[in-house]
């Protein structure tokens, strides 16, 4: 099963968006295969968006990650990369599609209630950043209850 990393943002989670956001993963037939509520650090920050350091929109990303508490998810299921990229929506909310999250719940391009990796390659880093492989788990999805909330 493939595997993706996400996380919802400390705006989403502060404002009692988790269980939805996470019960629209589920229904997609993903499965929580790692979870983690964390304050991010400045540290934390740096490591997991060291890509972006330097650019214009850094700080505020660096400031907002920080300012509250995020949950840290690994997903697994068939496509799991694409499919939650998909749920998540544009990062812009502006350009988000109506029905994503995104699009549902993103207040700015900064406050934009979820994150998730763009590919398999940085899917690999970011589940390495935050779980060590004793953390995350693999099980067998039970179908009838994803259906039963679809
Ligand atoms: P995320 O998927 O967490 O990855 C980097 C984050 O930086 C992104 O979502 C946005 O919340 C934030 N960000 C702010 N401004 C920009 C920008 N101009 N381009 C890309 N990301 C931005």
């Amino acid at each position: 099963m493939e595997k993706t990393f996400a996380m919802i943002k400390p705006n989403a989670v502060q404002s009692g968006l988790a269980g939805r956001i996470i019960a629209r993963y589920e229904s997609a037939r993903l499965s929580v295969a790692a979870i983690r509520l964390k304050q991010m650090t400045k540290a934390d920050a740096e490591g997991f968006y060291a890509e972006h350091i330097g650019k214009p929109f850094f700080a505020e990303l660096a400031q907002f990650m920080t300012s509250g508490v995020s949950i840290q998810l690994v997903l697994a299921g068939e496509n799991a990369i694409a499919k939650v990229r998909a749920i998540n929506g544009a990062t812009n909310p502006a350009k988000a599609e109506p029905g994503t999250i995104r699009y549902d719940f993103a207040t700015s391009m900064t406050e934009n209630a979820v994150h998730s990796s763009d590919g398999p390659e940085s899917a690999a880093r970011e589940i390495a950043f935050w779980f060590k492989p004793e953390e995350i788990f693999e099980y067998e999805a039970n179908d009838q209850r994803a259906k039963s909330v679809l």
